[in-house]
């Protein structure tokens, strides 16, 4: 192995099991290991996600000098800053260490989380920059194992970060990926079609949450015909990392199961988030807006739910209903 990246790879691996023996084995790492068992990970999963912890001290640059792996290799890893003078400092300090891995399951990459966002603008999750092995766009935390359990789960589930693809593992669904605090990417999308036909986003249950879901659900739907696509809602302001927090692993699992919705049927709620639809003026605003979303429905059996749901939420009449939706069909054509 000796290409550059492989060499980039190399120092990554063993950067993650430095980070990973301070965490786990050293007074420097106590604080850290007892801020991850607050949030209810054990040791089995922190050794699982091979997560670690870089100190306030240097801890790589002394590291890797003594091993005399040369300047010009350091710089190209993105573990560290330059600073003017081009002397290199280790850009992680005082964080949480998230290994990033790629499809073979070799470190790529570190986010490190700050123990504490009280008393610091700094940012809460830094990741490395990109570099030779890492590019962002086409990276999913997990993917590496997510796409080895598709053939049990049949579907994939997108989370927003990856502190809720622990949280899912700990719950035993090991199908879960989260792209790199970016937007969802082309080649992000790519990559999960590759492996599945059945993706369902589950974003948190906040207003930001909620955008992206709706973001999402339209670029794998623009992207991809082959993906079935389908949204677990969080319930309101939370994540799924804080339901485990609040109910436990397996009401996660079963969340999870059970709270999986059509995307229309999250654009049924979605449409309404800013509409007072007890008011005339929300209210057709919103029906105008919603059989839009249904006249794109292939299958008339599913249009019929919707209409049916509509008949009865908003006391209609279903030949009132399916007349306008004829209407809103032959003008998007
Ligand atoms: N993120 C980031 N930088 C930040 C905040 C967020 O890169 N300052 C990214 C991270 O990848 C994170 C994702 O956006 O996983 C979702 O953000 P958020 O919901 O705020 O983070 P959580 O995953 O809930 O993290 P935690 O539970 O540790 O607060
Ligand atoms: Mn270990
Ligand atoms: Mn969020
Ligand atoms: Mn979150
Ligand atoms: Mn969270």
């Amino acid at each position: 192995q000796n290409s550059l990246s492989g060499q980039l790879t190399d120092l990554h691996e063993q950067a993650a099991n430095l980070y990973h023996h301070i965490l786990k084995n050293t007074q420097a790492g106590q604080q850290a290991l007892q801020y991850l068992h607050e949030r209810g990970m054990t040791d089995e999963i922190i050794d699982q996600f091979g997560i670690g912890f870089a100190p306030e001290q240097r801890l790589l640059y002394p590291f890797f000098e003594e091993k005399k792996v040369e300047y010009q290799l350091l710089r190209q890893t993105g573990m560290f800053a330059e600073d003017q003078s081009g002397k290199l400092h280790d850009r992680f300090s005082g964080r949480v260490m998230f290994p990033i891995k790629n499809q073979n399951s070799k470190v790529i990459a570190f986010s490190g989380r700050l123990l504490s966002t009280e008393n610091t603008d700094m940012p809460k999750y830094l990741n490395s920059p990109e570099t030779e092995i890492f590019n962002k766009r086409r990276t999913l935390f997990n993917f590496d194992v997510a796409r080895k359990s598709v053939r049990q789960s049949q579907r994939l589930i997108l989370f927003e970060g990856f502190m809720d693809v622990i949280a899912a593992t700990r719950a035993g669904v090991t199908c879960g990926v989260a792209s790199m605090g970016t937007s969802l990417t082309e080649e992000q999308i790519s990559m999960m079609e590759r492996v599945t036909s059945a993706v369902d986003v589950c974003y948190d249950g906040d207003d930001a949450g909620q955008n992206a879901t709706n973001r999402a659900l339209s670029l794998i739907s623009e992207q991809s015909s082959k993906i079935k696509l389908g949204v677990v809602s969080m319930p309101a302001g939370i994540d799924p990392d804080e339901y485990v927090q609040e109910y436990g692993e397996d009401k996660l699992a079963e969340w999870l199961d059970n709270a999986k919705q059509t995307p229309v049927a999250f654009q049924m709620t979605f449409l309404k988030r800013n509409l007072n639809v007890d008011n005339e003026v929300d209210q057709l605003s919103y029906l105008h807006s919603i059989l839009k979303v249904i006249a794109n429905v292939p299958d008339s059996l599913e249009q019929d739910v919707y209409l049916n749901q509509l008949v009865q939420q908003f006391n209609l009449d279903k030949q009132t209903l399916q007349g306008q939706l004829q209407e809103v069909r032959r003008q998007v054509k």
